[in-house]
């Protein structure tokens, strides 16, 4: 049995078609993001969350526990794409939370501020190279958490470094690590343990790693406490 008490704010399993789904709380009703199925209850609208589009949902469905993500969320969400997953993450954080979303590529970012951003008044889209921190000048709240999958070979120093200049002590990154980005001639968990060591001898703690198989091949989401 699936507990939702796990789950973030605003995320819940929804029966369709006799089969148990993820699914968010739609901040925008009756906006569908990526052709995604919209389902009502008598109280709520919900958008279904498919595992095989967004990695965060991958990684909750395949156990990961006390996403820091909540209502009134403060979010650096870095490689936002066109916005698949910040959009159910925009629909967790809600009227009082806000995301700060970094894509290096103004082709996708203008798909992302057509089709995401302009419903959504709790995103901010910023258009820069995630290793350039000082351009990043629109972000004026604290940063609660940092959500990184940016699919590079030092996808983690980027993580890191965002991390080092927005987070305070105690506060959580979520890495996406696409092992393939960083060596294909190592076997995917020899990178986690290595980014994850990484990780550690950079000031961080690891909460948990969850494979994102069968939903992705060779990625994994760390979870990880800044010290
Ligand atoms: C795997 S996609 C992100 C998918 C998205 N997070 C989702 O789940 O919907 C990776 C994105 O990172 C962007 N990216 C790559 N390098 C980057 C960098 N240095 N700074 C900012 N964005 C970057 C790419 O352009 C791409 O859109």
């Amino acid at each position: 049995m699936k507990n939702d008490e796990d789950l973030p704010d605003n995320v819940d399993w929804i029966e369709v078609a006799g089969k148990e789904k993820l699914a968010t709380k739609n901040y925008v009703p009756g906006n569908s993001v990526y052709g995604e199925h919209l389902q009502k209850s008598s109280t709520h609208e919900f958008r279904i969350w498919d595992p095989y589009r967004s990695k965060l949902a991958a990684c909750i469905i395949n156990g990961m526990k006390n996403i820091p993500f909540t209502s009134g969320s403060t979010i650096l969400y870095l490689g936002s794409s066109t916005g698949t997953t910040p959009s159910h993450v925009s629909d967790i954080v809600g009227k009082d939370g806000l995301l700060f979303c970094v894509e290096i590529s103004s082709r996708v970012a203008r798909d992302f501020i057509d089709n995401v951003v302009s419903f959504r008044n709790n995103i901010i889209p910023i258009i820069a190279d995630a290793h350039n921190i000082d351009s990043y000048t629109s972000i004026f709240r604290n940063i609660d958490s940092v959500y990184c999958d940016i699919s590079q070979p030092d996808q983690t120093d980027i993580a890191i470094s965002n991390c080092k200049e927005f987070l305070s002590s105690g506060s959580k990154l979520l890495l996406v690590i696409k092992s393939r980005s960083i060596d294909t001639t190592k076997s995917p968990k020899s990178i986690y343990e290595q980014e994850m060591t990484k990780l550690e001898s950079s000031g961080f703690d690891i909460d948990q790693m969850i494979d994102l198989h069968p939903f992705d091949k060779d990625h994994a989401l760390i979870m990880a406490t800044m010290r």
